[in-house]
């Protein structure tokens, strides 16, 4: 078993450290930057040809160029399965001359991305000068058609561009004239040329957004008929888009320091990436500031709301039995929204508009056919042609409206996500959305409701017939509400919990089954059986035992049992509450909850590889971590606490975050559980009295001066950082006295400039990151400052981690002062902590339990 565990290491460890197997491996081959005509190149992943991409990608290099600096490879590169690969050209970058170091390299351009070829494909390099990619049964994938052309060979040159040259060395043909999603330093993009984004990060295949280069400048738009604009620049007075460094012709990029590219994402941002640390890093996304959160066309899907970047469907509040839209998926609101009932083209005189106020559309303001009319006349417009989904609608100057002329309408075919404009910041202003809808119901309920209203959006009746006045009592009742979803479902979810509380056991659950993407309820006899009765212990916690189980599916499951009870309750419901209501890969997720008679069960995903406290404690137990897992632990830690304090409907304080709180899933992700302690605020609400919480040793030192904010989950994860980097407990009793406290140890260690002693010694490749881990506990210190203002918020700390931003040098490491009272800043939630007196005495002196 031992043994086994060992072995499982070994490969964990190989693994992750395959940037400096990588090297050794690019060592033994010297690659050339130009081959001459006939070569060809076999798809074989031998061993020594392999380098290992980023996100288990493998690249099967044929040229290679650029010794120090930007480097480029051009070959096959294949996804982790093998399954799919592309003949392409990708970007790195090495870290010193005559370093044969090739580090996650990114795709810049593909030749056959709509029809990947698999293992054993050829790229043939023919007499007749044609380039020629084929699968190994013979079928032609893709052909550079120079065919007949003098061709002497192939050269992959140092500014990444892939050419076929001629005897004078002239270009015949150039991926730079080919480009797929991105623009390497000197590409230029001229007019009948674009970057087609991809379908996803993982289907490389071309997907629906385009960025061209046209008569009004650069555009942006998303293919559809007609194409849909989301983007424009509106200058035409460039002939073309050269990527300068510091500049794609109006825009401006910083400087590159390194190897530099920009891509155009499936999501349809243009961003720009910069190589930093070992990796690329995003330096500046580039449409941004033009297009807002909201403005991409799939930002939430078809159909969807899109919401200071929050995704919602249609919501039809006056009427709830008449949702004519639904998620498509719960969980992933970003996927969109579908139609409850179909549009039939057969029948429209069912087809009403919901008519959304204060509501924008990306495409608005685009080339779309604009006709001049009033608000009626752009309805009956969209209702006489079944292609019509939606009309956009709005008065450039609000005194036409009162003339129903010259109002400005567009039609759509098809619908992308629209835009919630409620503080109406886009232009033009006092824009309406009208969708079409298929009403299944108006001719069944029109009686009993023909009478009810009479419509206060109709300041003109001049043109209103039968028809459009059943429209108008549809449209009535449209409303939407984006962030409304968001807090009804918390709200629901509340109500149920109290009705669950309220019931006695014999209606015990079936209705919270029926809520699509909140936790499951099970009863107690199903997770008997699903735990083997809860004969499989994974833990032991603070509110009780963790047992291993399996669901119907063969999924695992980890099931929590609470005991006690007052404050079991407490924490039990705001588990469910919290945990249930939010979803984030940082954040260990809660599949279903058990609430029977004296149970009080959570059921959460299975995290394979337990607790952080047993990997960082562990020298002797051969199970210390290499740097790159400890950093991506600790980047990981602050994604899941800047996403609960800051990109939740509530501000969520997490309180207890220890390592025995941090869980690692098969893969080492790391994510933030145990939310039992933790305390939801509105966003509004400024001061929130509490008793004390959290675990001593974590605690940060405000708790004595009893104003408490979110920073104080900062100070308990700068104190774990510590503990990673460092690879102890914050306090061992074991050592003696002077370095029993982790935090004496630092103070000291930081006046002798000497941090690097701290540095975990028992594992040789954090020695060899010494430097990076140096600098990883100055941002602890950071997190540690006493005066909790100094201290950064996790979101700064995220963007400090992923080196966007420079983090704070000027470092105070008295860490164990006690803060100062009177720092009741703007800006901060303040909680009040009552009973502070009776209760920090004994437990800031006892240690960790
Ligand atoms: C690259 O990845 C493959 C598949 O995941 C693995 O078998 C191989 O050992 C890795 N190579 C290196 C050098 O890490
Ligand atoms: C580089 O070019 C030389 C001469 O053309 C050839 O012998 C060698 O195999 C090439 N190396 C690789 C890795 O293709
Ligand atoms: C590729 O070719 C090798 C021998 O040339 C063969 O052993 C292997 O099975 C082939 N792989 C596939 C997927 O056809
Ligand atoms: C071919 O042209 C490149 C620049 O385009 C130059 O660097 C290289 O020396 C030339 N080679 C020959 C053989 O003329
Ligand atoms: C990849 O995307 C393309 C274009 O959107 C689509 O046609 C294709 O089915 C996708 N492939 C997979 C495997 O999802
Ligand atoms: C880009 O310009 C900056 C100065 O503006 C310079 O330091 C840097 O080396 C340049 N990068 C490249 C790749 O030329
Ligand atoms: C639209 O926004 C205005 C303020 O910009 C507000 O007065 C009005 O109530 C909003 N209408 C709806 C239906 O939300
Ligand atoms: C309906 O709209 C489509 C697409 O915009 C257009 O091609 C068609 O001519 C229109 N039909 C009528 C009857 O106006
Ligand atoms: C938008 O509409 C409101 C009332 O409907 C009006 O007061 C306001 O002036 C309009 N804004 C513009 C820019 O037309
Ligand atoms: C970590 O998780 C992986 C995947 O389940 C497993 O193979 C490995 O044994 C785990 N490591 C330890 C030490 O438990």
């Amino acid at each position: 078993m031992d043994v086994k565990q060992r072995l499982l290491y070994a490969i964990f460890l190989s693994s992750l450290l395959l940037s400096s197997m990588s090297s050794l491996t690019a060592q033994k081959e010297n690659y050339n930057s130009t081959a001459y005509l006939p070569a060809s190149w076999i798809n074989q992943a031998s061993e020594s040809l392999m380098i290992n991409s980023t996100g288990g990608n493998i690249v099967i290099p044929i040229l290679l160029r650029g010794s120090d600096g930007p480097r480029y490879v051009c070959g096959f590169y294949c996804n982790m399965e093998g399954n799919q690969c592309v003949f392409g050209v990708l970007i790195s970058q090495s870290r010193r001359s005559n370093d044969e170091y090739l580090q996650s390299p990114e795709l810049v351009w593909s030749a056959n991305r709509n029809n990947p070829v698999h293992s054993n494909a050829t790229l043939q390099l023919r007499q007749d000068g044609d380039l020629v990619l084929a699968n190994s049964d013979g079928t032609l994938i893709w052909s550079s058609h120079t065919r007949g052309k003098l061709v002497s060979g192939l050269k992959l040159t140092k500014m990444g561009n892939l050419v076929l040259f001629g005897p004078k060395n002239e270009s015949i043909w150039e991926s730079f004239d080919h480009p797929t999603d991105s623009l390497l330093l000197g590409q230029k993009l001229g007019p009948g040329q674009k970057l087609r984004a991809s379908d996803s990060a993982t289907n490389w295949s071309q997907g629906r957004l385009s960025l061209a280069v046209g008569s009004n400048g650069l555009s942006a738009y998303i293919e559809s008929d007609p194409p849909q604009r989301y983007y424009v620049s509106g200058t035409n007075s460039y002939p073309f888009y050269e990527f300068r460094n510091g500049s794609l012709n109006d825009l401006t990029i910083p400087p590159a320091s390194g190897a530099q590219f920009i891509k155009f994402e499936p999501d349809g941002h243009l961003k720009v990436y910069q190589w930093r640390d070992m990796r690329f890093v995003e330096v500046i996304d580039l449409l941004d500031p033009y297009v807002g959160d909201c403005g991409y066309p799939m930002v939430c899907g078809n159909y969807g709301v899109c919401s200071k970047g929050q995704c919602g469907c249609i919501e039809t509040t006056n009427d709830q039995e008449k949702s004519y839209f639904s998620q498509i998926n719960f969980r992933q609101p970003n996927l969109g929204c579908s139609r409850v009932t179909p549009i039939f083209c057969d029948d429209s005189r069912d087809h009403t508009l919901l008519e959304l106020t204060n509501t924008s559309y990306f495409a608005v303001d685009s080339s779309l056919d604009k006709a001049n009319m009033g608000m009626e006349d752009c309805k009956s417009k969209c209702l006489s042609n079944c292609s019509c989904k939606a009309a956009l609608f709005y008065y450039t100057d609000q005194r036409d409206s009162v003339l129903e002329s010259n109002g400005n309408c567009l039609l759509l075919n098809e619908v992308f996500s629209i835009i919630n404009n409620e503080d109406n910041i886009r232009p033009p202003y006092n824009t309406t959305v009208l969708v079409k809808v298929q009403d299944v119901y108006v001719h069944s309920s029109s009686s009993s409701s023909s009478s009810s209203s009479s419509s206060s959006s109709s300041s003109s009746s001049s043109s209103s017939s039968s028809s459009s006045s059943d429209i108008k009592q549809t449209i009535l009742g449209c409303t939407f509400a984006v962030l409304a979803c968001v807090v009804s479902l918390i709200c629901y979810c509340l109500i149920l919990l109290r009705r669950i509380l309220e019931d006695s056991e014999e209606t015990e659950g079936h209705f919270l089954n029926q809520l699509p993407g909140m936790p499951t309820r099970y009863s107690y006899e199903k997770l008997k059986s699903m735990t083997e009765d809860f004969s499989k212990k994974l833990g032991q916690g603070g509110f009780g035992s963790v047992y291993e189980g399996v669901l119907s599916d063969g999924t695992k499951i980890a099931v929590k049992c609470l005991d006690g009870s007052g404050q079991v309750k407490d924490s039990f419901l705001a588990e469910v509450q919290i945990i249930g209501s939010i979803h984030h890969v940082n954040l260990v997720k809660l599949i279903g909850f058990c609430f029977h008679k004296l149970h009080r069960l959570l059921v959460y995903e299975y995290m394979a590889n337990g607790s952080l406290d047993k990997w960082i404690c562990g020298g002797k137990n051969s199970q210390s971590l290499p740097w790159n897992a400890r950093r991506r632990i600790i980047t990981d830690i602050a994604k899941g606490l800047a996403y609960l304090h800051e990109d939740c409907s509530h501000k969520i304080i997490h309180f207890d975050i220890k390592p025995q709180n941090i869980l690692l899933d098969q893969n080492f992700n790391a994510k933030v559980a145990d939310f039992g302690l933790s305390k939801l605020v509105e966003k509004d609400q400024s001061r929130v009295n509490t008793r004390m919480r959290g675990t001593p040793g974590y605690l940060a030192p405000e708790w004595l001066s009893s104003v408490i904010t979110e920073k104080v989950d900062v100070y308990s994860f700068g104190i774990v950082m510590l503990e990673i980097i460092c690879g102890r407990k914050n306090v061992d009793w074991s050592k003696i006295e002077e370095d029993k406290h982790l935090l004496s140890i630092f103070k000291r260690k930081a006046e002798e400039e000497r941090l690097q002693d701290m540095v975990d010694k028992n594992n040789l490749d954090m020695l060899i990151h010494v430097q990076e881990a140096v600098e990883m506990m100055e941002i602890a210190a950071w997190c540690l400052q006493s005066d909790f203002t100094k201290r950064p918020s996790m979101s700064l700390l995220v963007k400090v981690l992923d080196g966007l931003v420079a983090p704070e040098t000027n470092l105070d490491y008295d860490f164990t002062k006690p803060s100062v009272v009177e720092t009741r800043a703007a800006g901060h939630l303040v909680i009040e902590a009552d009973n502070i007196a009776s209760q920090l005495l004994p437990s800031a002196l006892s240690g960790p339990r």
